[in-house]
């Protein structure tokens, strides 16, 4: 996309700062914290290029609070986020997949809380397959006040200001929303600088792509295994069978979601009673996104985005695509409720 006005580019830095214009009152802060979170990326970005070359892949040889291996570039991705926050003094605390607590950053009078997914897909860094990272930015619930708890991070997915995410792919590609619809940037390596690539991004209303990890099928509710069957059943006049695509990486199904239509499911298992995916900062900023763009994201009762948060590590399961598509699986989730 071009400026029509310049007839050239627009970048990140000067598309957020044109939006934030439009609201006089702005002080300019969620600019800057989208802005640390853009030049982040972009250290991410060069890392997971390069992730072959350098000693960056593997594992760290600790786990996380979920029990997972924690992999080098996970710990990488969660330093340079962190830092790049902790520069100005915006953000107050941050939750991230990689820290057990809040990180409280050095500016305590700052409004904003910040979640993270660091490195998503992490399953992926040493198979070269895409990766991702997600945010998630809430306004403290009392801004100015000096303690800093988990309790004013826990807030409903509605409440959100901003989420988006990175998509380390064939190209560096940045997704966010701060309320008033998608936008999509590019990062161009030659000049090191995102480039606006799409505006007000909207799903497709009905998807032909199904998306989820079969391999745990055994285990699923009635209800789920019987939608599956009906994407399987062969129907051209509802373009059925559908495809079955599956990364592994959240951000990387649910961006294809965006783009393509379908649905992405992490459903409760045998294994994941409450389901995998976690609310705060993987679920609730991609259910943002995709309910900006026209979308649905529930999980088996109702709106991701209306749970109220227990804590902040909290699974949930999540339907989550082209409105049509959700609103199908939630009539076979209640019929075999
Ligand atoms: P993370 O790498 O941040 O821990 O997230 C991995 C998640 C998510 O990216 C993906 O959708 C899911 O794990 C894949 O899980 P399975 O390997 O169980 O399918
Ligand atoms: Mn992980
Ligand atoms: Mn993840
Ligand atoms: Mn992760």
């Amino acid at each position: 996309m071009v400026d029509r006005k310049t007839n050239r580019v627009i970048t990140l830095e000067e598309y957020i700062i044109q939006a934030q214009n439009k609201f006089p009152g702005a002080t300019g802060e969620l600019s800057q914290l989208l802005r640390d979170i853009g030049l982040a990326a972009k250290i991410i970005s060069r890392e997971v290029n390069k992730a072959g070359i350098t000693n960056i892949l593997g594992e760290d040889g600790s786990t996380n609070v979920h029990g997972e291996s924690v992999k080098k570039l996970d710990l990488f991705a969660d330093r340079q986020l962190i830092s790049a926050l902790n520069r100005s003094e915006i953000t107050c605390m941050v939750i991230s997949e990689e820290n057990d607590g809040i990180v409280e950053l050095d500016n305590d009078g700052g409004k904003y809380i910040v979640y993270l997914d660091p490195l998503d897909g992490s399953s992926n860094i040493d198979v070269n397959v895409s990766i991702g990272s997600i945010f998630s930015i809430y306004m403290r619930k009392k801004p100015g006040s000096d303690e800093l708890s988990e309790d004013d991070a826990l807030q409903p997915g509605v409440k959100q200001v901003a989420a988006g995410y990175v998509l380390y792919g064939s190209s560096t590609l940045m997704a966010y929303t701060t309320g008033l619809g998608v936008s999509l940037f590019t990062l161009d390596p030659s000049i090191g600088e995102f480039i606006l690539s799409d505006t007000d991004v909207k799903i497709p209303d009905h998807g032909t792509i199904y998306s989820v990890n079969e391999g745990s099928y055994h285990s699923w509710d009635k209800g789920l295994k019987q939608y599956v069957k009906y994407c399987q059943v062969e129907d051209p006049a509802t373009k059925r069978p559908y495809k079955a695509r599956y990364i592994g990486s959240m951000v990387a199904d649910v961006h294809r979601t965006l783009i393509t239509g379908g649905i992405f499911i992490y459903p409760n298992s045998s294994q994941y009673p409450n389901g995998k995916l976690r609310l705060m900062y993987e679920c609730n900023p991609l259910s943002f996104l995709i309910e900006q763009a026209g979308g649905m994201a529930i999980d088996c009762e109702g709106r991701i985005m209306e749970i109220n948060p227990e804590s902040i590590h909290q699974r949930t399961p999540i339907f989550i695509g082209s409105k049509q598509n959700v609103l199908k699986v939630k009539e076979f989730l209640d019929e075999y409720a």
